[in-house]
């Protein structure tokens, strides 16, 4: 197994948790909250469950960009490139370049999200943005790699 490989491979895996984890909220825990035997409680699991949630996404996300640096470096992807106008005109470069700044928005929008754990209808908006700009990455990420 080549260095590539295991860091693409942690990549993919951290992007199917990350991502895999908000559709599990929105569809199991987010419903489960409104049942009526668990209303009663649903703001301490709220709480509870955010707490881990959050730590758990500032994880994934810490290995998505770390792995993100190690798969342009393990590519053969140099700063020179990286700092020439050329690169971010190919078609690699710009899928990236659109990447990176949906990235940069999930990291605002994951930042908001904890700023705003007191309101839940503020949270849950940020969350459903959060997961669109996620999948927004994945049609980029894609692209780049595979083109459209
Ligand atoms: C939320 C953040 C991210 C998600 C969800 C994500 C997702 C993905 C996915 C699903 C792929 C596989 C695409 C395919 O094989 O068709 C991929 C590949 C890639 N990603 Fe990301 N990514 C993220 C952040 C980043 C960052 C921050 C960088 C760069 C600093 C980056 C650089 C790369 C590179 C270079 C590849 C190509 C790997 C290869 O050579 O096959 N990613 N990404």
């Amino acid at each position: 197994m080549t260095l590539y490989f295991l860091s693409v491979y942690l990549h993919v895996t951290a992007a199917c948790a990350w991502i895999g984890s908000m559709f599990f909220f929105a569809a199991v825990v987010v419903p489960a909250l409104r049942n009526r035997e668990l209303a009663e409680h649903a703001p301490l699991v709220v709480r509870i469950v955010g707490k881990y949630y959050g730590r758990f996404g500032w994880v994934t996300l810490a290995v998505l960009l770390v792995t993100g640096c190690t798969n342009l470096w393990a590519r053969g992807i140099t700063w020179g490139q990286l700092s020439d106008g050329t690169f971010w005109n190919s078609g690699f470069g710009l899928a990236l370049g659109h990447k990176l700044v949906f990235v940069a928005a999930v990291i605002v929008a994951t930042a908001a999200h904890h700023v705003v754990q007191g309101s839940r209808k503020r949270a849950s908006s940020l969350g459903r943005v959060t997961l669109l700009l996620s999948l927004v990455i994945v049609y980029y990420a894609v692209s780049m790699v595979r083109g459209i």
